[in-house]
């Protein structure tokens, strides 16, 4: 049902943790199964130079917030905006549809730490303003 990435990442998990000095914070929440996850940023330059993230969260949750702290690290802002759910999900070698959710929650938290980085720093992230977390429907991510 898993693929060997999602239980490496699973029992392995990367970049766990937190940032004392963070430039951005993000948590986010699926309301239907309860996880939730807060993503740390620490930005300079342009740059996501670290990532840490803590998930009260499934085991899909975990595996897929760690590897999207793999694939932002080092990258800019915008690479790091790029980053869909559908992204995290390949690069773990795929999700069972019912957990397909749990990299959405990875995306957003990713996307509401920027968020949370733009308002203490008064930098305009393109594409941020569009993006909604109260109104995305995580099961039409699942239906694709
Ligand atoms: Fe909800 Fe995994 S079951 S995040």
């Amino acid at each position: 049902m898993y693929s060997e990435k999602v239980m490496d990442h699973f029992t392995n998990p990367r970049n766990v943790g937190e940032i004392e000095d963070a430039s951005g914070i993000g948590e986010v929440g699926n309301a239907k199964c309860g996880d939730i996850m807060r993503m740390y940023l620490k930005i300079e330059d342009g740059k996501i130079e670290d990532v840490k993230f803590k998930t009260f969260g499934c085991g899909s949750a975990i595996a897929s917030s760690s590897m999207a702290t793999e694939l932002i690290k080092g990258k800019t802002i915008e690479e790091a905006m790029a980053l869909t759910n559908k992204a995290v999900a390949e690069a773990l070698d795929g999700l069972p549809p019912v957990k397909m959710h749990c990299s959405v929650l990875a995306e957003q938290a990713i996307k509401a730490a920027l968020l949370d980085y733009s308002k203490k720093h008064n930098v305009v992230i393109p594409g941020l303003d569009e993006f909604n977390f109260e109104e995305e429907d995580h099961h039409s991510v699942t239906e694709d």
